[in-house]
Parts: structure tokens; C-alpha cells; sequence
């Protein structure tokens, strides 16, 4: 179906369960399917470099089992691309990656690194595949993402949701204008717009509200919520939230 704004699950965090005992489940596809089933319109999955959550074996599965689109989650580097290549996925997203982080805590700098970027994005598109940059909302960064032939860029949502965590709300307005105001910049350079990181039931109506997103993408928030709820409903529920803000 094709709706105003997709919803992305990012299922990293079953294999976060999965790998906390070296079982073998919870199955990151098993959720995946559940998500498709309760009406996600796309799987998110993150490769990282130390495989601390999504293993090699999981991105195969999730190509081979989905019928949504899968977003490949990934770090710019040649190890990536290689694997990219190989699973052709619906959709890359290539996020900065420190092996210290917790979780991906800044948007890539496109600016610093516009060059080689432009070979890396064109390599992937060339293929078919569609090339996300995930940002801040700076100005720079999102012409940056234009100027390297990206064809989306996804705002990175993850300091609107920490200043509202921590009360200090006046400056999560300010953010959130300026994340209002980066999705307006970068949709009349011709980017298709995402958001995402950190969102919730709380958070998510403000963001899900801007009119220029096409797609958010919420992992942890919908996983941690699938304990109490199951994932079905935890995902029903934020649909129901996403689609009461448009
Ligand atoms: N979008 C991107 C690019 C991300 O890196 C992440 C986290 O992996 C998300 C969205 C989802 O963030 P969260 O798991 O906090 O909902």
C-alpha cells in the first residue's frame, strides 16, 4: 500500500536479545514478518562493523523472506558496499559508525568527505539500489547530500527526543523547527525525506506531523514496547499515532 508516510521497523534489537545468550532466537526474520504482517511498510537493519546485534547471515535471510522493502543500515566503507552489492536491497542508508557508540549518535558528515561519497553513492544507485544519507539538519549537510547525487536523506530525530526525555522543552521546539525546516530545504533540492532515531509514542506525533517525510524509521522504542504489548500491537499503536499526526 502506498501511504503519505511510510513506517520503517528496525529490527536490530531482536538480535540484540538473540546475541545477549547466543541462542538462536529470538529470529530477527520471524520478527520481520510480524512487522510486515501488522502493516510495517519496510524492514530497517543495521550491519555494523562489529555485527554486535545484525550478523551477515541475518540481511541474506531477511532478502531472501521479505516481501517489503528492506533497508540495508550501514557504515561507508568497502566491506559494506561489497555486501550491499551482493543482497541488492530496496534501499541503503549509510550512517557514521564508532565502534565505542552505544548507538549511532550523529549524522554523517557528507560535507567532510564529498568525494569519495560521490563514487560510493554512485557505485550503489548504479544498481538500482536507493541511496540515504543520514543527517543532521544542517543546511550544509543536506546540500552536501544533494550535491553527491543521494537521492534521500533521513534527519536524524535523536536530540529532539533527548531534549524532550530531559524536560528542556523550549529547546526541543527549536529542534524540531529545525528539523521542519531541514525537510522543507532538502525536498526543494529534490531529496525524498526520512527521519528517525530515539522516536516514541511520545515523540513521534511532532515529527510524524511534518508534512515533507515520507518514511520515519523506529527500532528501539518498538521493540522494547513488543515485551509487554507483542510486536504486532506495539506497531499498530504507532501506526495509529503516525496516522492521527498527518
Ligand atoms: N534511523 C537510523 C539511520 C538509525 O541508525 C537508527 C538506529 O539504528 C534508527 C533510524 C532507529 O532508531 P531507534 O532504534 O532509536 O528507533
Amino acid at each position: 500500500m502506498s501511504r503519505s508516510l511510510r513506517l520503517g521497523v528496525n529490527i536490530d534489537h531482536v538480535a540484540t536479545l538473540r546475541n545477549a545468550r547466543g541462542s538462536a532466537y529470538p529470529s530477527p526474520l520471524r520478527a520481520a514478518e510480524l512487522a510486515q504482517a501488522a502493516g510495517a511498510d519496510g524492514i530497517t537493519a543495521h550491519l555494523r562493523e562489529d555485527r554486535r546485534h545484525i550478523r551477515d547471515a541475518d540481511i541474506a535471510a531477511l532478502k531472501a523472506g521479505l516481501e517489503i522493502p528492506l533497508n540495508f543500515e550501514m557504515a561507508p566503507t568497502d566491506e559494506m558496499a561489497r555486501i550491499a552489492l551482493e543482497t541488492a536491497p530496496h534501499a541503503c542508508c549509510l550512517v557514521p559508525e564508532r565502534r565505542e557508540e552505544v548507538t549511532t549518535e550523529g549524522g554523517l558528515d557528507v560535507l567532510a568527505d564529498q568525494a569519495r561519497l560521490t563514487d560510493y553513492v554512485g557505485t550503489l544507485a548504479e544498481t538500482g539500489i536507493r541511496v540515504s544519507m543520514f543527517i543532521g539538519h544542517d543546511p550544509r549537510q543536506i546540500e552536501a547530500s544533494a550535491a553527491i547525487g543521494a537521492q534521500v536523506v533521513e534527519l536524524h530525530t535523536g536530540r529532539y527526543c533527548d531534549l524532550h526525555a530531559e524536560g528542556r522543552f523550549a529547546e526541543r521546539d527549536l529542534e524540531l523547527d529545525a528539523l521542519r525546516a531541514g525537510a522543507a530545504y532538502a525536498q526543494s533540492l529534490g531529496l525524498e525525506v526520512h527521519a528517525g532515531h530515539g522516536l516514541t509514542y511520545e515523540t513521534v506525533g511532532p515529527v510524524a506531523a511534518i508534512a515533507k517525510l515520507r518514511e520515519l524509521n523506529i527500532g528501539h522504542f518498538l521493540i522494547s514496547e513488543a515485551v509487554f504489548l507483542g510486536l504486532g500491537p506495539a506497531i499498530g499503536q504507532m501506526r495509529a499515532l503516525m496516522d492521527a499526526a498527518r
